[in-house]
């Protein structure tokens, strides 16, 4: 059943959008800003589809859009400040423009006391919306439209799982897929369960006859999506779960590399890590955020593992798949940690050999339990700690980098190095990154690169 009739009003959008171009000459434009993680990507990529279809052009200078969206994260409080600046900067755009729509949607609006705080701070902004409502988006723009009023709705609870939305993709030939919403896990520093409701899994079938249109439109590679992905198809109660649903797209022809974002370390177990190693296409990478090596702060964070666990559970897959890449999470400075606790951490990642890791200091989220614990340890400590831990990561990874010197690996060519343009730049199954020299037309291929030097971060290396 559908509740809302977006057909209707983005038909009339559409209509009001051309009327203004055969007036003025001009077309419509809209800018989207995505914040955050990956499932805000997809997201844009839904309000980009919807933008499209009412007759919205893309820009990237403010100056010149009609309508701008931000779509925001509040994972830490850097990410939630950074979106309140630029909501200030928008202010002139808008006393140039008056017509512009200025919206806020994504994780931090879902906050309680957040839409007030943007009302009252921003109050240039006339369009608020969830995470929860973002399939409303065209009838918002009508309702704006029609009656010029403000379009504030911000739904507190999920409202299941919406199928057929549009969508504008960023790569012909890699795509982001959703498989599962939502968070049950409750880490106690985490806001993602307030913001992103309860696991809601989407039917194997939908993702299986996304994935092939998806392939027989040119895509090689899919990333699926979920804050745990591990759960999925649990809810769903009908045996479905994310081995299975590896098997199933592992057999889809074209199809070449599967990769998922993000797996719950209490959750990996033997038959999935042997359903990864027989599979033809999902990748040798697992990402497993471990967040702290001390079982003691892993207790206090709620993660449901120990660091013997962990250790466990990294043997398997090294038994497994021994050419696995792994990489993780880590926060310093949970409140409570003692020096002893941040060393088990470097110890862990000592011990791991991690090939990569996003690394963190806590930051306190208003409503989440750990947001009461006590904490004595400064900011200044907290800072010291993160160098010492990025300064062993580095260190790691280039050793791990050194060994790959000399052999030949298979690239996903992505597009040009963001640093130098005249170079092209791709990843391996085990997303690394690899720069070489090669003509554009090698966009989406796969190579074979021959790896020539062993960077930190990055492998560069010449097309064989
Ligand atoms: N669902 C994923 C993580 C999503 S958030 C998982 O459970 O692994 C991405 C990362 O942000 C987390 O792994 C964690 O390392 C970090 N993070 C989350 N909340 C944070 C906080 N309050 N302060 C600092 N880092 C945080
Ligand atoms: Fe946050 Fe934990 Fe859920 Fe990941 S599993 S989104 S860290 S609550
Ligand atoms: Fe941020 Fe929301 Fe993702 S809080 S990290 S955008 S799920």
């Amino acid at each position: 059943m559908q509740e809302y009739n977006n057909d209707y009003y983005l038909a009339q959008i559409l209509q009001q959008n051309m009327r203004y171009t055969e007036e003025t000459g001009k077309t419509k434009k809209c800018l989207t800003h995505t914040f955050g993680c990956q499932m805000n990507e997809r997201d844009s990529e839904i309000l980009f589809g919807f933008l499209t279809q009412m007759g919205y052009e893309r820009t990237d200078r403010e100056e010149e859009a009609d309508l701008i969206l931000l779509n925001t994260c509040c994972i830490r409080e850097k990410a939630e400040s950074k979106v309140l600046s630029e909501l200030g900067e928008l202010r002139r755009y808008k006393q140039k423009n008056p017509d512009m729509i200025i919206g806020v949607c994504g994780c931090m609006v879902q906050q309680e006391g957040m839409v007030n705080t943007i009302r009252s701070s921003a109050p240039h902004v006339n369009l608020i919306f969830g995470t929860h409502n973002l399939h409303e988006l065209p009838r918002f723009i009508y309702e704006i439209y029609t009656t010029g009023e403000k379009q504030i709705e911000v739904l507190e609870k999920e409202t299941g799982v919406h199928e057929g939305l549009p969508r504008h993709r960023e790569y012909p030939f890699k795509a982001l897929v959703n498989i599962i919403y939502g968070c049950n896990n409750f880490c106690t520093y985490c806001i993602v369960p307030y913001v992103r409701g309860r696991e809601r899994s989407r039917k194997m079938e939908d993702i299986l006859q996304e994935v092939r249109g998806l392939v027989a439109d040119g895509v090689v590679e899919i990333t699926l999506l979920g804050q745990n992905v591990n759960s999925y198809g649990l809810d769903l109660k009908d045996g479905t779960n994310f081995a299975g649903l590896l098997q199933e797209l592992d057999k889809i022809e074209g199809l070449r590399r599967i990769r998922y974002m993000t797996s719950h370390p209490k959750d990996v177990n033997e038959e999935l890590v042997k359903v990864i190693a027989a599979s033809q296409k999902v990748c040798h990478h697992f990402h497993l955020p471990i967040q702290s090596g001390s079982t003691a702060i892993l207790k206090q964070m709620n993660r449901k593992y120990s660091k013997e666990d962990y250790l466990a559970m990294v043997e398997l897959i090294r038994r497994y798949v021994p050419d696995a890449t792994i990489t993780t999470d880590i926060i310093v400075g949970f409140p409570g940690e003692t020096e002893e606790d941040f060393q088990e951490t470097l110890d862990v990642v000592r011990t791991v050999k991690f090939d990569n890791a996003f690394s963190f200091i806590y930051s306190k989220r208003t409503g989440t339990p750990a947001a009461k614990f006590a904490d004595a340890v400064t900011l200044e400590e907290k800072k010291e700690r993160l160098q010492r831990l990025n300064d062993t990561l580095a260190e790691i990874s280039k050793g791990i980098n050194d060994h790959l010197q000399d052999t030949d690996m298979e690239v996903l060519v992505e597009g040009p190095s963001k640093n130098n343009p005249e170079m092209l730049c791709g990843r391996t199954d085990g997303n690394k990154t690899v720069i070489f020299l090669g003509s554009p037309d090698l966009i989406g291929q796969i190579v074979k690169v021959h790896i020539t030097e062993a960077q930190t971060w990055i492998l560069k290396g010449t097309l064989l």
